[in-house]
Formats: C-alpha cells, sequence, structure tokens
C-alpha cells in the first residue's frame, strides 16, 4: 500500500446544476454552492500538504452555455477571487492558471492577474485554475510552438519526445495528476488534461460537486493509497522495485 499522498490532485467539479435541479433552484445557486466547496477543498489540500490542485473550472466546451449561465460563472469566479485572496495568502496558496485566458472578460482576467502576481511568493499548495481549458486545444497549442521554434531554427525536430513535447503544454513544470476525481457519477474526461493523464488514478464520487465534502476527499485520497500504480509493469516486478 501507497502511504504518499498524492502530489498533484485534479478534479472535474461536476454537478451544480443538478443539485441546483434536485432543490428547485436556479443553476446559478448550484455553482454559488459549489463555491462553497471549492474553498474548502482548497483549504483541505493545503493542510494536507498536497503540492499541486488542478481544478476544472470552466472548459472550452462550456462557451456553448447560455448567455446569462456565463455571465453568472464569471461574476462568481471575479468575486470569488477577491474575497478568497485573504484564505490563499493565510494558506500559503500560490494561484496560478491553465487555459485562453484571454477569452474571458476583461475584468475577470485583471482579478486572476493580480491574485496571481500577489500569491506569486507563497510556497504551499499551488491552486492550478483551469479556465477556458480544453485538453486537446492545450495539445495544439504546444504543437503550434513547437512547430515555430523548429521553424525558427530553435529545436530540432529528431529531438522530440514526450518529455520535451510536454514543455510546451500549458502545465509545463507540473508534476502529471497522480488522482483524478470527477463529482456526481460521471465517468468521462471531457476534455479535460488529456495528455497528462496519462497514468493518473481515477476516482468518481456519486455526490454531486456542492455535496462533496473533506470526508470525500479523504475517501478518494485513501483509495489512491491502496491502489498499486503498475505502469506497464506486472505486479511482482513493481512489488520488486521495477526489476
Ligand atoms: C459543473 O457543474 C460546473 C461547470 C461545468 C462550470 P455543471 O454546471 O456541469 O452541472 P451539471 O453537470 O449540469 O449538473
Ligand atoms: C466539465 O463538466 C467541465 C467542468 C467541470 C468545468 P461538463 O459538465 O461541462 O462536462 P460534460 O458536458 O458533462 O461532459
Ligand atoms: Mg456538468
Amino acid at each position: 500500500m501507497n502511504q504518499e499522498l498524492p502530489r498533484h490532485i485534479a478534479i472535474i467539479m461536476d454537478g451544480n446544476g443538478r443539485w441546483a435541479s434536485a432543490r428547485n433552484l436556479p443553476r446559478i445557486a448550484g455553482h454559488r454552492a459549489g463555491a462553497e466547496t471549492l474553498r474548502s477543498v482548497v483549504e483541505e489540500c493545503a493542510r494536507l500538504g498536497v503540492p499541486y490542485l488542478t481544478l476544472f473550472a470552466f472548459s472550452t466546451e462550456n462557451w456553448g452555455r447560455p448567455k446569462d449561465e456565463i455571465a453568472g460563472l464569471m461574476g462568481l469566479l471575479d468575486r470569488y477571487l477577491k474575497k478568497e485572496t485573504t484564505t490563499l495568502m493565510k494558506n500559503n496558496v500560490r494561484l496560478v492558471t491553465i487555459g485562453r485566458i484571454a477569452d474571458l472578460p476583461g475584468n475577470v482576467q485583471s482579478t486572476l492577474r493580480k491574485v496571481c502576481e500577489t500569491s506569486s511568493a507563497n510556497t504551499g499548495l499551488t491552486l492550478n485554475l483551469a479556465l477556458s481549458y480544453g485538453g486537446r486545444e492545450d495539445i495544439v497549442e504546444a504543437a503550434r510552438k513547437a512547430g515555430k521554434a523548429i521553424a525558427r531554427g530553435e529545436l530540432d525536430p529528431d529531438a522530440m519526445d514526450s518529455s520535451l513535447f510536454s514543455t510546451f503544454l500549458s502545465t509545463a513544470g507540473m508534476p502529471d495528476p497522480d488522482l483524478m476525481i470527477r463529482t456526481s457519477g460521471e465517468m468521462r474526461l471531457s476534455n479535460f488534461l488529456l495528455w497528462e493523464s496519462a497514468y493518473t488514478e481515477f476516482f468518481v464520487a456519486r455526490k454531486t460537486w456542492p455535496d462533496f465534502g473533506i470526508q470525500d476527499l479523504h475517501e478518494a485520497i485513501r483509495e489512491f493509497q491502496a491502489r498499486e500504480r503498475r505502469f506497464g509493469l506486472t505486479s511482482s516486478q513493481v512489488r520488486s522495485g521495477g526489476k
């Protein structure tokens, strides 16, 4: 049994709309309740000493949602970031982002810039928010950057391998997620961290994101610790240290 904490936890925070519908509330009420879960999960990961937490907050596909839901989500994000800056600082959390930040409304971009800058010297948890993020788009962007470097003569195409390619992704410098949690019972990636999740352990919680609590996070970590990660080897090879 592996007692180590995951170095990187990724979460697909899903089910806000269903949480709200079940209570006859508007979808935005579900997103508001989801923001509360977000706060408690961030604080707990910081307290436990998890080094990286990536949260899927808005996908490239989510731009297709009704305009009022998008506006509500963006407003909520802006308020959350402003309100939570003190909590992030108190917990030594460094905020970073992945995704097409330039697609977000100007006010959200400037708030993000401020909070990232304010928290940049924090040395505890790195909280990585995936905003206007799509795994395929990120891989295409990485290929474009690598192509440009080759065209400028700065990169030998024969030197390209998977670890070099990773340096062109928006997650460059972060370890791949060890554990991915998705709430509300859905068993799909929905275009999240496609490249990085090649060997990630999955945990699907039945609860919606607003109902997901610290105990559920602990359960996911415990289950992760009980798994044997074989990375293509046999079980006996793993137990004897890869021989
Ligand atoms: C997740 O909850 C939040 C975002 C995708 C922004 P949903 O809004 O997807 O909730 P469901 O899946 O409709 O219940
Ligand atoms: C994935 O959830 C995106 C986020 C959690 C931000 P969705 O609710 O958008 O995913 P699908 O549409 O059910 O696959
Ligand atoms: Mg959903």
